[in-house]
Order: structure tokens, then sequence, then C-alpha cells
């Protein structure tokens, strides 16, 4: 079984979460490909049986650098059928996007 654990990350919280997903997922005997969304491929999602995702949260949605690689993977999205999927993220407070960011920021 491989997983692949694809985050982007600026000041470390994702990329915290991301290797500890990584570590559990190992824990199970799978084999993990751990990368930050700027080094993926799309083979790299083609190879993995199951494809984790990290991002943080920007103005309530996924950065930009992880929706680029989700848009760039048009090219391979038909062969990815049947695989798992699983995301995570981290932000800065409980409320998210613009209407919370009058409360969070
Ligand atoms: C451009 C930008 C937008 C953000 N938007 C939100 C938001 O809508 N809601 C929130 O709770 N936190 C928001 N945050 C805070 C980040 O989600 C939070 O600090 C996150 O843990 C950063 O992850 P990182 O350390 O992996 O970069 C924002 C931060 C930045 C830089």
């Amino acid at each position: 079984m491989n997983i692949l654990v694809v985050y982007d990350s600026k000041t470390g919280n994702t990329e915290k979460m991301a290797k500890a997903v990584a570590k559990g997922a190992q824990e199970t005997g799978a084999k993990i490909v751990l990368k930050r969304a700027e080094n993926v491929k799309n083979q790299d999602f083609e190879d993995a049986d199951g494809i984790l995702m990290g991002s943080p949260t920007y103005f309530g949605q996924m950065s930009a650098k992880l929706k680029h690689i989700i848009d760039d993977s048009i090219g391979v999205h038909t062969r990815l059928t049947g695989k798992v999927g699983g995301a995570f993220t981290s932000s800065g407070g409980t409320a998210t996007g613009p209407a919370g960011m009058r409360r969070t920021w």
C-alpha cells in the first residue's frame, strides 16, 4: 500500500500535521511518500493507493499552491478512480473565511 501525503505550509503548522499523519500511516505498514505541494508530480498521484492532502486555511479555503496541484492533476484524474483520499488543515481560529476574519483577525 502506497500513501502519498502532500501538503503546503508557510509557517510550519500544516507541515507538523503532515509529518504526524505520515507517521500514523507508516505505523499501519504502508509505504509513505511525504512531499510539499511544489514537489509533487502527477506521477506521484498515479503511484499512490491513498492520497492525503494538507493545507493551511487561507480565507476559508485551501491555499493556492494546493489548489494548483489539484488543477494540474486534470491530465490523470480519470486514472485516480478507486483511490482513497483524505484531507487536513490548520487554521488560525475557529471561524474561517471573510465573515470570520472580522472576529479572528
Ligand atoms: C493569507 C492567509 C489567510 C488566512 N486565512 C485564515 C482564515 O480564513 N481562517 C483562519 O482561521 N486562519 C486563517 N489564516 C491562518 C492560517 O490558516 C494558520 O496560521 C495556519 O496554521 C498556517 O499554516 P502553516 O503554518 O502550515 O502555514 C490565514 C493565514 C494567511 C497567511
